[in-house]
């Protein structure tokens, strides 16, 4: 067992600099891209509405085919995602974590250059082009970045460390809510301004990442580098005295070396990677299946199921992003402390409640103004739950549950499988809601529950668990 120690100990500057460069340069891809195109769709699908009548030389198009490439351009976003995701095992061994976190920006500028020419071009294409190209890097991001910083932490902080992955996400959304309101930028001249603002941490994390070293476990694990890796940890450490942390590392390493690598058959076959494959990947699309971006994506169309007018509902949107991210900074104290299964226990068992009475409220919605009121606090009540704990765990659970070898193949199938289920909420929440009203949120209710039980029989607490102890733990399961 991992010594208990204050959850502060290990923290320095230099550990924050570096959670700071690696996580702000690279969630916020993530989050801006998921809530930039929300506000703004009505401006740019006049855009594209003008873009297909020159090109038809006057003849005006279907609303339809105006909102089929305004849903193009939203959902390429995952496509891309799941491809960047599905590479990542490659990329985190081939380039490392930060170099391949680092390589990744080049990504950013191509998309930067496609969407911000796409208006001058006359081309939606471009934008479609962008979006698929920053998914990739989102993808990319989310694998690596929740590693990176998984190894680069000390085993008492490794939740709190991880968490910052979401909190970065969250914040990136509430800030791509804000600048894409109409008062900002959200407007027929300013969007690719808008789209082009992404560039922005791509700049900071370039400016800072290269002065922070490799992930001490990837330099002595994956390539064999001990007096490196002992640098980049006592760099991290702040202290020269990094001895038993480098001898449980070069533990797992001699361990590793009479193992070949990890490849996806050997994860389905061998029974103590299994498991934690199963519990994953499962807690991956639990998160997305919980329904969180049917509200990120679509809570304008929620709030107006629920009665409320434009204005009200771009007020309730804001807010919902205020409290995402607050919650997520409370979750970042209570992980360490709570631990990972207790509060996925409470955040799914919460939603489902939250969601039950959702669906009730909304069926009166339209007969009283206060059950309006009531489905608008349930929504804020909902995203409480999910950030409490389903928003940032399953990010870095990944990395608890897999040892140095099998880590970027896991994480690989974890993160792309996310984007899938992120994809198919986007894809299936409006049609779905078109044809069952308020029912549409019985599904959630149902999934939610199901997760529910699956976390509370499957998954096993990690909190002060170092990750050999992790990988241990399930190869003892495998045998029993
Ligand atoms: C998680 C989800 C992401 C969602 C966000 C909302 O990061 O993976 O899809 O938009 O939470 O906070």
């Amino acid at each position: 067992m991992a010594k208990t120690t204050g959850w502060l100990e290990g923290f320095n500057g230099r550990l924050a600099f570096a959670i700071a460069a690696s996580a702000l340069g690279s969630s916020f891809q993530h989050g801006y891209n998921t809530g930039v195109l929300n506000n703004p769709q009505k401006v740019i699908e006049k855009w594209i509405n003008v873009t297909l009548t020159d090109r038809s030389e006057g003849l005006v198009p279907s609303q339809e085919s105006v909102t089929l490439v305004f849903s193009i351009m939203v959902a390429i976003f995952c496509v891309g995602g799941m491809i960047g995701g599905a590479i990542t095992g490659f990329v985190a061994e081939r380039f490392g974590r930060k170099g391949g976190l680092l390589l990744n920006n080049v990504l950013v500028l191509f998309a930067v250059i496609s969407m911000s020419s796409a208006k001058a071009a006359a081309s939606f294409e471009l934008v479609i082009l962008g979006r698929f190209l920053i998914g990739i890097n989102s993808g990319l991001n989310a694998g690596l970045s929740p590693m990176y910083l998984a190894e680069i932490s000390p085993v008492n902080l490794r939740g709190a460390v991880g968490t910052v992955y979401q909190l970065v996400i969250t914040i990136s959304i509430l800030i791509a809510q804000v600048v894409s309101l109409r008062s900002i930028l959200g407007t027929n001249d300013h969007w690719p301004t808008l789209l082009a603002l992404t560039i922005i941490p791509a700049i900071f994390q370039i400016a800072t990442l290269p002065f922070c070293p490799e992930s001490p476990k990837y330099l002595l694990l994956s390539k064999g580098r001990e007096l490196e890796a002992q640098k980049a940890l006592s760099w991290f450490r702040g202290t020269l005295t990094v001895h038993e942390e480098m001898d449980g590392m070069r533990a797992e390493y001699d361990a590793m070396k009479l193992v070949p690598k990890v490849t996806v058959r050997e994860l389905i076959t061998n029974n103590a990677l299994r498991i934690p494959l199963i519990i994953s990947m499962t807690i991956m699309v639990a998160q997305q299946l919980s329904g969180i971006n049917a509200v990120m994506f679509f809570s304008s169309e929620i709030f107006k199921m629920a009665g409320l007018n434009d204005e009200n509902s771009t007020y309730a949107t804001l807010t919902i992003g205020g409290v995402n991210v607050l919650m997520t900074i409370v979750s970042l104290f209570l992980v360490e402390k709570a631990g990972r299964k207790t509060l996925l226990l409470i955040g799914f068992a919460g939603m489902a409640v939250d969601t039950a009475l959702l669906t009730i409220s909304m069926l009166f919605a339209d007969k009283s103004r206060a059950f309006g009121i009531i489905c608008v606090i349930l929504v804020v009540i909902y995203v409480i739950m999910f950030a409490s704990g389903p928003g940032s765990i399953p990010w870095f659970l990944v990395s608890e549950l897999f040892s140095q070898t099998a880590r970027p193949t896991a994480s690989a199938l974890a993160v792309c499988i996310n984007w899938t289920a992120n994809f198919l909420v986007g894809l299936a929440f409006l049609p779905l809601a078109n044809l069952m009203g308020p029912y549409v949120f019985i599904i959630f209710v149902v999934l939610q529950t199901l997760f529910l039980l699956f976390i509370y029989k499957k998954v096993p607490e990690t909190k002060n668990k170092t990750l050999e102890e992790i990988s241990i733990m399930f190869r003892q399961q495998s045998y029993q």
